[in-house]
Formats: C-alpha cells, structure tokens, sequence
C-alpha cells in the first residue's frame, strides 16, 4: 500500500523487443491496473548487467523497451514507467537486504543455477545476489501485487521470505506482496512448437512474432505456423496449434471462438493462416507507428523519463529511511 491506496510493480529486462505473447499475455491487460493501483514498471538496467551488456546497445535497448511500453498503451501520466538505475535507493536497500538474507537461499534459486551454467565464464556476485535487488524493487514500493510469468515465482517467494524475516525484527515495515500469475490473460504459444509458450530466446526465427516485425516478416511466419493434417479450424486440445491460432485471432479480432469456427468453416488452413497473420498485422500497425512517433519525440519521453524518476523516487526514498532508521543508521542532519 502507498498513501492508502494498492500498489504494483513489476520489471522488465531491455534484452530483446517484446513478443506478441508479452503483449497478448500481458502488457495489453495492465492498463486495467492504472486506475485501482499505483503502478511502477521498472526497465531494470541494473539486472541487466548480471550478464555482460554492449553499453550502446543496453542503452538503446532500455529506451525502445520504455517507448514500447508507452506506445503500446500504457499512459505514462498514470503508470510509472522509469529506469532502475535512476532511483539509487534500489541499490542502497538491496545492500541493506543482502544483510537479511541467507546463501542456503540464494543456492536454491533455478535462475541462478541456469544462468551460471550458461555463462561459467562470468559467474559474479551480482548473478548470485540478483533475487535480492528484485526484493528491494518490490518492497521499495510496498507493492501488493506482482505480475510476473511463472519463471519469477521463485524470486516472489524469496521476496516475501526477506520481508517476513525484516518485519517479523523489526515490525511492520514492508507489505508482503503477491505474485499476479491470474487472469493476465492469454498464454501465447510458439508457431512452431504449440505445446511450448512463445519465448523472445527462442532459436527458431518462425517461432516467435516480435512487436516491431514487419507486416511480411508476420505474415510469412503465421503461413509457415505449425498445424496438423485435419484441415478443419476447430478449437480443441488436440489440435494445440489451431488452437493458438484461433486465440491469436479471437484476441486480434475481439471475436469469440464460437463466431470465428463459423466464419472458418468452410476455409482450409492456408486461409485461415492468412487471416490470422492479417489479423495481427492490422492490431500491431498502431502501435508500430506510435512507437515510431514517439522515437522522434525526444523531449516528450525525456519528460517522462525524469518525471516518472522523481516520482519514483520519492516513494522508494520514503521506504528506504524508514528502513534505514529501522537497522540503526543515523538520522540525516537537515
Ligand atoms: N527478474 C525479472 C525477469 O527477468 C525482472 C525483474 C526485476 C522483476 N525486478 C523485478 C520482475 C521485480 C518483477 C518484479 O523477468
């Protein structure tokens, strides 16, 4: 809670553009948050640097992922959206956090243990302490809610273990937060392997669609979208890829499943593949040109930059000396 009213966050990796499966599954269902939450959405540049990063390219990553974010709907106005690195206090109560939590729990974290296998020439501190700047994200803003994919729900849970173990010393000082896995929607799934959901890493270039991909880079990915031999578009658990694509449809178009069968129904595949990628051509077509807009409106998002920073700031900075009091550092002379 912050001023009394039901707090958010969550963060974002500027790794790679964000997928249709972020933006179906996801980023199209958080403005429903703006006007019951407070709501933070970090571009958390400080991750990022657990693994080694082109400096330009992190740079220009963390801008387009938050013009993205504004040009795919989410008013900055309403939603904070700023960079991790901008508000020191992430760093000053993650140190602070890091005296509350133990090895045997960071050791138990998988995506500690996937990232230093993929990366056993880097394995440093901040890989290994990485779920405690999360925890200091979270807490920072007494969040409530967090929505994350399934991957994160570890970090949460650590999370909430750091801030019982803080207030269970200390008193209530932070609120313990939920992970939101609910209702975030659809759960989008690779073009080329339908059982699997669609990841940004995958290494089939058709089996993912990209925010920013061109009408023909989509189009040609859904024609070459794997099916099966049936040929009748129908939605059921055996047909797991025109299943997904008549989501992908249902949530482009505003359709229902029922509607879209009978509009389908005497089509083959090869149709309704075209329709489909036609479908989400024409909802990405928007946001494509705001964000190309907006890229050019260099003083507006500066704006918002610093804004969403002090406002940013302003709440973690509250946290952070009331935890700073808390383990006994002296008080500022003003
Ligand atoms: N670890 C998250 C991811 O890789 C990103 C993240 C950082 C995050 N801090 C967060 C997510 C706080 C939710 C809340 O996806």
């Amino acid at each position: 809670m912050l001023d009394g009213k039901k707090s958010l966050f969550s963060g974002m990796q500027a790794t790679n553009t964000l997928t249709l499966g972020n933006y179906m599954g996801a980023l199209r269902n958080w403005v429903d948050f703006e006007d019951e939450y407070e709501t933070f959405y970090c571009v958390v540049d400080m991750h990022s640097i657990t693994v080694r990063q082109d400096p330009a390219e992190l740079r220009r990553r963390a801008r387009a992922l938050l013009t993205l974010y504004i040009a795919a709907g989410l008013n900055p106005e309403k939603n904070c959206i700023y960079y991790q690195s901008h508000v020191s206090a992430h760093a000053e109560l993650s140190w602070i956090l890091n005296c509350f939590t133990y090895m045997g729990e960071l050791n138990r974290m998988t995506q500690f243990k996937d990232k230093s296998a993929k990366h056993t020439d880097n394995i440093n501190s901040g890989l290994y302490t990485y779920p405690v700047l999360m925890a200091a994200d979270i807490l920072l803003f007494q969040s409530d809610i967090v929505p994350v994919g399934v991957d994160q729900k570890q970090h949460i849970e650590i999370t909430r273990d750091i801030a019982e173990r803080f207030n269970t010393i200390y008193g209530d000082v932070f609120t313990i937060p939920e992970p939101y896995l609910g209702k975030q929607g659809a759960k989008i799934m690779s073009l080329q392997e339908p059982e699997k959901k669609m990841s940004k890493s995958d290494e089939n270039a058709n089996a993912t669609i990209f925010l920013m991909d061109d009408p023909d880079t989509i189009i040609r990915k859904f024609k070459r979208a794997v099916t099966d031999s049936d040929n009748t578009i129908r939605s059921t658990e055996e047909k797991p890829g025109i299943k997904s694509l008549i989501e992908i449809y249902c949530i482009a178009t505003g359709k229902t499943i029922a509607e879209t069968e009978k509009e389908f129904s005497s089509a083959g595949y090869g149709d309704f593949k075209l329709a489909v990628g036609e479908s989400v051509v024409s909802m990405l077509k928007p946001i494509q040109d705001e964000f190309h807009r907006l890229e050019k409106e260099k003083d507006y998002i500066d704006g918002i930059i610093k804004g969403n920073a002090e406002k940013a700031n302003y709440y973690a900075t509250k946290t952070l000396r009331k935890v700073q009091k808390k383990v006994g550092f002296p008080e500022r002379i003003r």
